[in-house]
Formats: C-alpha cells, structure tokens, sequence
C-alpha cells in the first residue's frame, strides 16, 4: 500500500455500485463505513470487504429518509474514526409506471431515498468536512437526471435533483476550495436495481445497452472522489442521448418511448405488480450484480416478442 488507509463511508453499500464501490476501496485497505438498510446483506459485504482487506468494516442499518438515523450514523462514524474522508451517496430505488398508477406513497419514497436521502447524508457530513477543510463527497446520479423517459417520472426527478444538489454543493462551499464534491451519472449497469424496482406498468425495466459492469463505475467513483473532474457519464452512449433530448426535443420526444420499450424493458419477464424494495428492503435480493444477461439479445428477444404480438393481434 502506497498511502495512509481514507475512512470511505458508502451508503447503499450492500449491493450493485455501492456495494463495488466498498470492494474496490476494502482493496486498497481503506476504513469503511457500509450504510444500507437491510443488515444480513450488509454483513455479507462487510465479511468480503474484511477479505479483500479493509483496514475496518462497520456497518449500520439505516434508513437514507430518515434524517436523525443518518445524523447517529454519521456521528458514531466519526466518534470511531476521528475524520471521514470519502463519501460517496450510492443508495437509490427506481419505481416504472405512469405518474398516475405509481401510488402516492411508493412515488414520494423514490424521491425519499433518491432525492431526501442525499441531501441527509450531505446535511450531516458536510459539518465534518467543512471542519477538516479536506474530502470527497461523490454523489451516483444517473443519465436519467439528464433526460426524460417514459413511465419514470419519479426516478427522474428524483435524479434530476441529485444532478442540482451536486452543483448547490460546489457553489456553496467555495470558501472551503479543497473539499471535492463529484458526480457520476451511469447510464445501463448490471445490477439488481432493475429487478428491485416497483412496478406499476405493463413491463419490466432492464439495463440497456452498453451494459456496464459495477466495478466499472465504482473505479469511476473513486477516481471522481480524488478528480471532480473524472466523474459526470459513464459512457459515451449518455452523450449521445442528452444531445438528443437537449437539441431534437421533437424527435426525441417522438423516439424515446419506442426505443425505451426496446431497449430498457424485458417483455419477455413476468410482470410482478408492487413496491418491490420502494418501500422496504428486500436484501435477499441484493447482489453486485443483476441478472438480465446480454443487454444485445436482450432486444433481439424483445423485437421477436413485438413481432409476434403483432401477428397475434386479430
Ligand atoms: N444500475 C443502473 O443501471 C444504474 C444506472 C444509473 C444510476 N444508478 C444509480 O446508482 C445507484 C446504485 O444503484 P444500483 O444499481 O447499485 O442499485 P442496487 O443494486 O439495487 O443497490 C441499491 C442499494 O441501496 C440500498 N438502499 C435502497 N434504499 C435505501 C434507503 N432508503 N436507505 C438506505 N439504503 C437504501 C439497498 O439496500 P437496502 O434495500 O437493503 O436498503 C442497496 O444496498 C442508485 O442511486 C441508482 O439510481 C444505477
């Protein structure tokens, strides 16, 4: 090891790109703080972290909505630890549906998660930070806090703030020049989120192509806590998208819900209507990595499916 071990407190640590991103720190022998509520989940990735060599794990049971649980945690972790170094806000739920089938409650706890459960985590942190007058905060976004997609009305928005909470943050501390505050924003990634998600439509979600791999990401995050500059997207598929939503809004607007159908849905997957881990965790899915397969075939299997449904039609 090259360097002193960073205290790196992740939150949504206990699958997917939160879960890589303690992996890949427990490798370079940092203390970690994993925050996620589901805590048999947590344990599993806090015995791999000790494993691959953490200096430390802990972790804690949390609820990112609920604002004095996130105060205790971010208090106990620098009781034990003296600093925090590295923050990175991973913990997020995706709800598919229209605006008006997406029950009220499962709809405001996307943007509890997502959107309040950022700001929690940045509400409690930045008092440290600003004391030390050094660390990262690096907050996952998504392409989607970019754009408009059909039936996600939640997650949107909910991205969308995280994309404006990140900028809030560089404008409002610039008395204090050597905190880093990061942004990554993934487009398709294979995790189990997709799987996870509530479900009030007709489909179920799926990565779309170019699927990246959480590992992939998690390097993107940590580079981003040392580089502000090496965050933003992930790929340049992203790029791609925003110039099209953001210079064709007509043509966009006209393609998206096709292409979304396509490339972002699985219509061969049943469809299990519910809050899927909205509302509450179900750990026992949590993974690093989901299970859609080939994101390529995956849009052959759908175009076939189109098809045929199309025949079937009387
Ligand atoms: N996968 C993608 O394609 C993709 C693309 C763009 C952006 N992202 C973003 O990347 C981030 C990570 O997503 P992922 O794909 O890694 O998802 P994931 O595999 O489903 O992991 C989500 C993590 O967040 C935790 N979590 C969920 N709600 C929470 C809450 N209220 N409080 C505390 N922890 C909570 C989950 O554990 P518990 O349920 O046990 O709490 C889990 O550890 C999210 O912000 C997501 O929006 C993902």
């Amino acid at each position: 090891m090259t360097r002193e071990p960073r205290v790196v407190l992740v939150t949504g640590a206990s699958s997917g790109i939160g879960e890589a991103t303690a992996r890949l720190a427990a490798g370079r022998g940092d203390h970690l703080v994993l925050l996620a509520r589901g805590p048999v989940a947590l344990a599993r990735v806090a015995a791999d972290c000790d494993a691959l060599g953490a200096s430390s794990t802990t972790v804690a049971s949390v609820d990112m909505a609920d604002d004095e649980a996130v105060r205790r945690v971010v208090a106990d972790a620098v009781a034990r630890h003296g600093r925090l170094d590295v923050v990175v806000g991973s913990a997020g739920v995706v709800a598919y549906g229209r605006l008006q089938d997406v029950p009220a409650e499962v709809f405001d706890g996307v943007l509890r998660t997502n959107l309040t459960g950022s700001v929690n985590l940045v509400r409690h942190v930045l008092p440290v930070l600003r004391e030390q007058g050094t660390g990262s905060v690096v907050l996952v976004g998504s392409l989607i806090g970019h754009i408009a997609v059909p039936d996600m009305a939640a997650y949107v928005l909910s991205k969308w703030g995280v994309r404006a909470l990140v900028r809030q943050l560089r404008v409002d501390n610039r008395d204090r020049p050597q905190l880093r505050f990061g942004y990554v924003a993934p487009g398709g990634v294979d995790t189990p989120i997709y799987e996870q998600a509530a479900t009030y439509g007709d489909a179920v979600g799926r990565p779309p192509f170019p699927v990246q791999s959480p590992e992939r990401v998690a390097r993107q995050v940590l580079a981003t806590a040392d580089h502000p500059w090496r965050g933003g997207q992930t790929s340049a598929a992203n790029h791609v998208i925003r110039f099209g939503f953001t210079t064709l809004p007509a043509v966009y607007d006209r393609l998206v819900g096709p292409l979304f159908r396509v490339a972002a849905q699985d219509l061969l997957r049943e469809v299990v209507l519910g809050p899927g881990n909205v509302l509450t965790s179900r750990q026992e899915h949590n993974a690093l990595r989901g299970s859609h397969g080939n994101a390529v075939a995956g849009i052959g299997r759908n175009l076939a499916e189109l098809a045929r449904r199309r025949k079937d039609r009387p």
